[in-house]
């Protein structure tokens, strides 16, 4: 399942949500910071701010959330501070476990360890919405819990800032040959040399893939004096003083440092391989925090042996140990033993985005998505679902109600739901789809409380619906 990629160039141009206003492109108002801020003050909306209406569903049940795997505090307390009732644990839950228990909660909360299967799906009668308190969503079964209308939320660059900031540590403590030294240190031996160590200052630092990760890593370099160049497939504007060069061949070529940025993708894969390492300057240093594949190792080892590369940095690898504690040996990987003895080599294991800090923006950030797709059926930054969003409700329009309408993407849908609509004022309506499923957002005004469980009934009973929700 692809992630949603945003550039840097591309955050610039989110929309800018004014309550009460259809949101704007900044693009469509010329993209300046000033045009921004004229833009906004022309409005003249200040003051004139209302008020979201908090929504609840019209079944009037109490939602109930399993947290589990020790996700932050700050999520769970998030959660409480809306009402809903949770139940956390510091573990992950087994399948027959998951299967036993599910079926009375409407959210659940996991890290990587806890596996949502097609089968604990099937015994999740009232659950809504998973979040993956993490990067990665191989643990769930994205597909199965689409078609059952669930969507998936995870936090894919949370963590950004703190591989940047590894990165900057091994790129000095490569250049001053820092683990050697403090390896020896500990075995006894004093060692001190000036051969082979340099600064930092004036020297080049190629990023391959300028993305979320590649341009905060820009950015902390050049605060160090550094120059940054970055390859990418996609042209992006660089931050301060980087340049963007054309291929892959002249990033190789010029730079000292280079620190690799990209997803793991078949075109990525060993895109480091023996011809690729071969260009690279005499004396310069690969760094790895992206995904374990796409070096290939046995070429590096080679290259550092024959002294063609002073050092490399090395955080993720092919195949990993699955806990804490597990063996890094030649078992998991074949050349593992050979890699570890290298000189001037930084092996880590997987911490690049390993921090307190990320693990807090995690909690934030997934809870947040999680607590607005209950509250007002947003499924924005969803990783399995079609993204759809609409303005808020006002407090002021008490008698509005929110129709959450998940179905197959099957022709005449819309047309059959829009029947049902047609005696009732539709305020603002979105609908999108992805593969096989499709979603409706739709507001409707005036709507007495009788008719509510009539409107949910009716769309309920058409032939494509998976899930229907009202909220009111
Ligand atoms: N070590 C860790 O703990 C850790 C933590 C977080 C992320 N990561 C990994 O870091 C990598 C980058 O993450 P991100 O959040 O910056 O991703 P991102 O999607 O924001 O950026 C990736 C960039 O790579 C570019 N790209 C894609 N294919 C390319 C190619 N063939 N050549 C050059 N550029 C290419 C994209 O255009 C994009 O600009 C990912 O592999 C991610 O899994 C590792």
């Amino acid at each position: 399942m692809s992630q949603p990629y945003y550039s840097p160039s591309a955050v610039m141009a989110s929309p800018i949500n004014i309550p009460g206003h259809p949101s704007v492109s900044p693009t469509a108002l010329g993209g300046s910071l000033h045009d921004r801020i004229r833009h906004r003050d022309s409005l003249s909306f200040v003051g004139a701010i209302r008020q979201p209406k908090v929504l609840h569903p019209v079944e009037n049940e109490d939602l109930k959330l399993l947290i589990l795997e020790n996700i932050s505090q700050e999520a769970v307390r998030a959660f409480q501070a809306q009402g809903f009732h949770v139940d956390h644990s510091a573990k992950a839950m087994s399948e027959d476990e998951l299967v036993e228990k599910i079926g009375q909660y409407h959210a659940i909360g996991i890290r990587s360890k806890t596996k949502i299967t097609e089968r604990v799906i099937k015994a999740a009668h009232k659950l809504l919405v998973i979040g993956c308190f993490c990067i990665g969503t191989n643990q769930v079964d994205l597909l199965t819990a689409a078609k059952a209308g669930i969507p998936v939320f995870n936090s894919p660059f949370s963590n950004s800032r703190s591989v940047a900031e590894l990165v900057i540590s091994e790129v000095i403590a490569l250049s001053r040959q820092l683990f050697q030294r403090a390896h020896e240190m500990r075995s006894g031996l004093w060692n001190k040399q000036s051969k082979g160590c340099w600064e930092v200052r004036g020297k080049t630092l190629g990023i391959v893939g300028y993305g979320h990760i590649g341009a905060q890593l820009s950015v902390l370099a050049e605060a160090l004096a550094m120059r940054v160049i970055f390859y990418d497939v996609i042209p992006i504007m660089p931050l301060g003083s980087a340049r963007q060069v054309e291929t892959l061949a002249a990033l190789l070529g010029e730079a000292d440092f280079v620190s690799l940025h990209v997803p793991e993708l078949p075109e990525t894969i060993n895109m480091i391989s023996k011809e690729q390492l071969d260009l690279m300057k005499k004396g310069s240093y690969l760094i790895n925090n992206a995904r374990g594949r796409v070096v290939d190792i046995p070429a590096l080892i080679e290259a550092v042996q024959s002294k063609h590369l002073a050092g490399a940095a090395i955080d993720v690898y092919p195949m990993e140990p699955s806990a804490n504690g597990a063996p890094f040996d030649d078992q998991i990987n074949s050349w593992a033993s050979t890699l570890c003895q290298l000189p001037n080599v930084i092996l880590s294991p997987h911490i690049g985005g390993s921090t307190e800090e990320a693990q807090s923006m995690i909690g934030d950030e997934v809870s947040s998505a999680v607590s607005r797709y209950l509250n007002s059926g947003t499924t924005i930054g969803a990783v399995n679902f079609p993204e759809v969003d609409l303005r808020a409700i006002t407090s002021e329009q008490g008698d509005h109600i929110r129709i959450c309408h998940v179905h197959n993407n099957k022709p005449g849908v819309l047309r059959q739901v829009n029947e049902i609509l047609s005696p009732y004022n539709v305020e603002k309506q979105y609908s999108d789809s992805k593969g096989d499923i499709a979603y409706l957002l739709a507001d409707i005004a005036d709507v007495s409380s009788k008719d509510i469980n009539k409107l949910r009934e009716t769309i309920s009973h058409t032939s494509a619906n998976i899930l229907t929700r009202l909220l009111a």
